[in-house]
């Protein structure tokens, strides 16, 4: 299949579509690569709704990476307590204290993964997001996204592989950033689980699991 003009695409359904959440700035403005890192931390394990206040919080209260590598762990748990994984927010205040004393984050998606708590998907989002690295960030939304424009239905694991080769060759030059959260925002507001509405989605011309008639269906995984 083509998705030549998929990139294109997308940008234009985000320009005038993107969610507007706190984590955010206007289209165009750069980002502060802590409240980057901050929000993809949060959001690895909790939905936007809930992640939202608890960072609109941590940012009030720690406004810069050196803010929250100076408090005591005591009051970073506290703060963290109802977003769960309480070993993630130890890894949150180790990385706050490595940043901080190595004066900054690292400006690539190989750099950032050698910080506690930061993974390939992590690392490709802050990277792409904050530096305008053409890096991928492929998690399960992007995954249903893909496994339908493609209609993937081979064995699941390789055809992750497939997708994430795919995904990674898509990403532009111009706004990587813009369109590793415009897939985030297709996947959370269009191209649903249960329910895509294929009606208004940018991509449905080029979609092979809407051709066939029941995008729902996608993605095909192996019974647990
Ligand atoms: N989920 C993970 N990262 C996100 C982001 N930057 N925006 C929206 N949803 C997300």
């Amino acid at each position: 299949s083509d998705f030549r003009e998929l990139p294109a695409r997308l940008l234009a359904w985000f320009d005038r579509h993107a969610r507007v959440l706190p984590w955010r700035a206007p289209i165009g403005v750069a980002r502060d690569p802590y409240r980057v890192w901050l929000a993809e931390i949060m959001l690895q394990q909790t939905t936007v709704p809930h992640a939202a206040p608890y960072f609109q919080a941590f940012t009030q209260r720690w406004p810069r990476v050196e803010d929250l590598a100076a408090a005591p762990e005591e009051d970073v748990m506290r703060a963290w307590a109802g977003l769960g994984y309480y070993a993630r927010a130890r890894n949150l205040l180790k990385c706050a204290r490595e940043v901080a004393a190595r004066g900054g984050f690292p400006g690539t998606s190989a750099g950032l993964r050698e910080l506690p708590g930061i993974g390939p998907y992590t690392a490709g989002a802050i990277a792409a997001i904050a530096f305008g690295e053409r890096s991928a960030a492929v998690d399960g939304n992007v995954d249903r996204v893909f496994a339908r424009l493609m209609a993937l239905k081979g064995e699941w694991a390789e055809e992750k592989k497939r997708l994430a080769a795919e995904v990674a060759r898509l990403v532009p030059d111009e706004r990587p950033g813009d369109f590793a959260e415009a897939l985030m925002d297709l996947g959370a507001t269009i191209c649903t689980p249960a329910a895509p509405n294929c009606m208004i989605c940018p991509l449905t011309d080029m979609c092979a699991a809407r051709a066939e008639g029941a995008p729902e269906r996608y993605p095909v995984k192996p019974p647990k």
